[in-house]
């Protein structure tokens, strides 16, 4: 018997006739000659070295000795701690919430000998300081990931943690770090070559967004006892199932025109989604990291001025439906709706049957929760779609690492293509250049002396607009 497929399901945002809020069949067709040629140009791309996130479902050897160098430290650490921010942080918490258990590190039993996972992304310092509490750090593995080498946020952590190693294991300190970065350029690649720390490469050609299927998602991954061949795998399935240059035979083209359609034509500026799984929903974080900083572009690619972007918005079935769904349902038509439904969970947990007579129990006896949680989400879509709402659903088969390889590599599919409809570059970040740059320049770096003026300047308020 084969596996099941991803399934994808459209209806819901497709109109068959004119439709004041839904994308029509007839606007999708208007489409099919550019996504043809945007096909092209990505091909073109890919072949000439500029997609390289097209090219990572093939690299089975990284995975292979990602792994190799993760099962050499089984039992050797207690704790393993990312230390990365951004697309160096948002994969790896993605994929180890959506395939481990949810309580993983509370319990050995749930880790098979793995250490425990955390991710230091965000640098609040009484976060920061309630780690190195919780933690040993003799025990503990860092893994410092960085594109680029110099982010603030993560220099500053690998100095903090560094210097900890240094005052507990003298000499030996590097041994407790592992480096993920650019295979030439930056600091912490020069760092690497002086102080002799294990360390992977970042494809040059990826770029942090893009990067989970890369060692920085899959030694992590690897570290938690994650089967990284399988993500793999799962990718490459889904890059053969949307590789058909035809809009109506590829779910990834479909899903980036209907939501560069639903934008520029309908007025939908948000996109949200909505997984039904807590395990899934850091995928909707991950996303919203993709599709934010990737489409949201003041120029196009000539140069305009265009402001192109969809606001992403993560929510959560069903919690949400007692937080989000009445805005939903009722407030403006803004949204399209991304649907992430599971049809087989690990668990159904029977409810027991009770209270006789008493309606408002006795008809949940005799179902599962899974069943609760299916009628919870098909009732929120017919709502959504009754009120009309666009959306559409994506259904794994069950969580499971060759389906979220998958889903990943789809959603990074459909972000390229969306790229090329809007006409700008979706892999680049000047706005997020422009913030690390503000952050180096007030932070005294040598070099950044008239940035730094020039923001003391514009940080300039008016103090009757402040009540202290
Ligand atoms: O997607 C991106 O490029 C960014 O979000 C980066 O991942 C983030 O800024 C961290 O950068 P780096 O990996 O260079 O430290």
């Amino acid at each position: 018997m084969s596996t099941p497929n991803i399934k994808f399901d459209f209806n819901n945002a497709v109109a068959g006739k004119a439709n004041k809020h839904i994308v029509s069949r007839r606007q999708l067709a208007s489409l099919k000659a550019d996504i043809l040629r945007y096909h092209t140009e990505l091909q073109n791309e890919r072949a000439a070295g500029k997609l390289g996130f097209a090219d990572l479902p093939d690299t089975l050897d990284v995975a292979a000795a990602c792994a190799k160098s993760a099962e050499a430290k089984k039992g050797k650490f207690e704790n393993f701690v990312v230390l990365g921010i951004g697309g160096s942080a948002l994969g790896p918490i993605a994929v180890h919430n959506a395939v481990r258990h949810p309580y993983y590190n509370l319990d050995p039993r749930f880790r098979n000998g793995w250490p425990r996972f955390f991710v230091e992304d965000n640098i609040d310092p009484d976060r920061m300081q309630a780690l190195i509490e919780a933690i040993d750090v003799r025990k503990t593995l860092f893994n410092v990931i960085s594109k680029s080498g110099g982010t603030a946020e993560t220099m500053s952590q690998f100095l903090i943690f560094r210097e900890l190693l240094k005052k507990e294991l003298g000499e030996r300190f590097a041994e407790n770090m592992v480096l993920t970065t650019d295979a030439e350029n930056g600091l912490l690649r020069e760092i690497v070559n002086e102080e002799g720390y294990e360390s992977f490469v970042i494809p040059k050609n990826v770029g942090g967004r893009f990067s989970e299927l890369t060692p920085v998602g899959l030694f992590p991954a690897a570290m938690t006892g994650i089967d990284v061949s399988a993500l793999l795998k799962g990718a490459k399935a889904m890059a053969k199932r949307c590789s058909d240059a035809d809009l109506p035979k590829n779910p990834a083209y479909l899903d980036a025109a209907l939501h560069y359609l639903g934008d520029v034509k309908k007025g939908q500026h948000v996109s949200v989604m909505m997984p039904y799984s807590s395990a899934l929903h850091d995928i909707a974080d991950w996303y919203r990291q993709l599709w934010a900083e990737s489409l949201g572009k003041k120029l196009d690619v000539d140069g305009n001025v265009v402001h192109t972007g969809q606001t992403p918005v993560k929510a959560l079935g069903a919690t949400d439906q007692h937080s989000q769904v009445q805005l939903y349902v009722e407030g403006p038509f803004d949204k399209l709706f991304t649907f992430l439904a599971v049809e087989k969970h690990t668990n159904e947990i029977p409810i027991p049957k009770a209270f006789p007579g008493k309606e408002g129990a006795e008809y949940l006896g005799g179902h599962t929760v899974k069943e609760l949680f299916e009628a919870e989400r098909t009732g929120t879509e017919i709502a959504i779609t009754d009120a009309g709402r666009p959306n559409l659903t994506i259904t794994l088969p069950q969580v499971d690492e060759f389906n979220v390889g998958g889903l990943l590599y789809f959603f990074e599919l459909v972000t390229a293509m969306a790229g090329k409809l809007y006409r700008i570059n979706a892999f680049d970040q000047p706005g997020v250049e422009a913030g690390k740059r503000a952050a180096y320049a007030l932070m005294g770096r040598k070099g950044y002396e008239d940035e730094r003026a020039r923001l003391e300047k514009s940080a300039e308020k008016s103090q009757d607009l402040i009540f202290d």
